[in-house]
């Protein structure tokens, strides 16, 4: 087929349906860097405004899935699953679940993303961990997972290429918030992972690209349809998204919240604690280890209480390359700057998405496609929704290796908070599963 792409870039930016082969077509000429950044930009806005169709929607996911290889684990002889989140701040979830479901015995061969609009990526944390790779030809690959059960990369040339690129350019232009391309984003990784299960974290709230539940569960539908289409059945869990999850937002604090997590069962933030374990529970119930929610939890607290995670999450740092203390040194030097409440009560709101912005204005994400993120930025919040507090006393810590961020960081921070009288209570993270 022969096209040009700016007949392409009209036909959808007009609101017409584009067919399966002139989907597979555009993302042949995107990864053979046929077509231009400009030219990728406008296809995204036009999706973004024009919406996909479903059947553009599996077409896409499709070609994007065919972009590179596609592996096959399965001689291996064990259950293979994956847990993927829509995107979310402080979400820290993916770096417990891959210790746990592991250790459960079933193979996690996790293809994640990097830091998305407003939100963490899990491969910019990861890769926060001084000396980890992200990047593995396919026969390492396969002996992390012989020998370790898991691992954790990001798209690279070779694997959800097409992804990669669409991926960096949504991070940048406001193109995220679309059910198509965001179904397409996630399955097309997870296809390429040869799973006999995916669960799905769908966030819901201010700090999610689909705040409202009613498009959280259009996105969920479009996501268990495709995923029937192509044969990836699909557990989802609408889980809130209103303030960040835990305590840490930003690269290194996030994995060091995690690591602290799976050392002390009883100590872990009861957010993170509560949504890990729904979470690793439907992986284990995806593989068919089990049978009932109530013993995959049972199993999931088991290899949490006794540490054996907290074991399986540092050979993975290892099997990886990482240096777990060089990191604990390295980092205890960031500079930081705290924030103090301007008033006494108690606080009524954390919100997310501004949260989120402030740990991109330090540095954890990008404002361009060119930007490194800085692995030591980041905010560790002090006080909570619900939580009382007192004027002067410290609302968060801010920290980031580039001091001048500070001040327009900490103004947006405070601008996240509402102090008032009496806070409602926290509702249960979990809203609801949908299997
Ligand atoms: N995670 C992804 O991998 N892609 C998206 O579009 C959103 C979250």
């Amino acid at each position: 087929m022969t096209m040009l792409p700016a007949e392409l870039l009209r036909k959808k930016r007009d609101g017409a349906e584009l067919s399966a082969e002139e989907i597979a077509w555009w993302i042949e000429q995107v990864v053979a860097g046929s077509v231009s950044e400009a030219q990728i930009g406008a296809f995204l806005m036009a999706v973004c405004i024009r919406g996909l169709s479903l059947r553009e929607t599996a077409a896409l996911t499709r070609a994007m899935s065919q972009s590179g290889i596609r592996f096959h684990w399965h001689h291996l002889g064990k259950p293979v699953v994956d847990k993927h989140s829509t995107g979310g701040v402080g979400d820290k979830l993916s770096l417990l679940l891959l210790p746990l479901a592991s250790a459960c015995g079933v193979l996690v061969p996790m293809i994640s993303g990097r830091a998305l609009g407003h939100t963490g990526g899990t491969v910019d944390k990861w890769e926060s961990i001084r000396g980890v790779r992200t990047e593995f030809a396919p026969a390492e690959l396969e002996e992390l997972l012989r020998e370790v059960g898991a691992f954790l990369i990001g798209q690279s040339e070779a694997i959800a290429p097409a992804d990669r690129i669409l991926y960096r350019i949504r991070d940048v232009t406001a193109t995220v918030e679309s059910i198509g391309l965001i179904t397409a984003s996630i399955l097309s990784k997870k296809l390429v992972e040869d799973l006999d299960g995916l669960v799905m974290d769908i966030k819901v709230g201010s700090g999610a690209f689909l705040p409202t539940l009613e498009a959280a569960r259009e996105l969920a539908q479009t996501m268990q349809q495709v995923g029937a289409e192509l044969g990836l059945p699909i557990r989802c869990a609408f889980t809130r998204m209103d303030t960040p999850l835990g305590s840490a937002v930003g690269n290194w604090w996030e994995v060091l919240e995690a690591e602290r997590a799976l050392a002390d069962y009883d100590a872990a933030p009861p957010d993170v604690r509560r949504l890990t374990e729904v979470l690793a529970a439907q992986m284990l119930l995806a593989a068919g280890v089990e049978r009932s929610a109530e013993d995959a939890t049972e199993r999931v607290r088991q290899v949490w209480r006794n540490r054996t995670a907290w074991e399986q999450f540092h050979r993975l740092v290892r099997a990886q390359g990482g240096d777990w203390d060089g990191s604990l040194s390295a980092y205890e030097r960031t500079p930081r700057k705290a924030l103090l409440a301007p008033a006494s009560g108690t606080i009524v709101r954390l919100d997310a998405r501004t949260v989120g912005l402030a740990a991109l204005l330090l540095g954890a994400g990008r404002r361009t496609e060119s930007d490194s993120v800085d692995p030591a930025a980041g905010i560790l919040l002090r006080k909570k929704p619900g939580d009382p507090v007192t004027a002067g006393e410290e609302l968060a810590l801010l920290l980031c290796s580039q001091p001048e961020r500070f001040p327009a960081a900490q103004e947006l921070l405070l601008s996240a908070y509402t102090i008032g009288e009496m806070a409602p209570p926290s509702p249960d993270p979990l809203i609801e599963l949908l299997l």
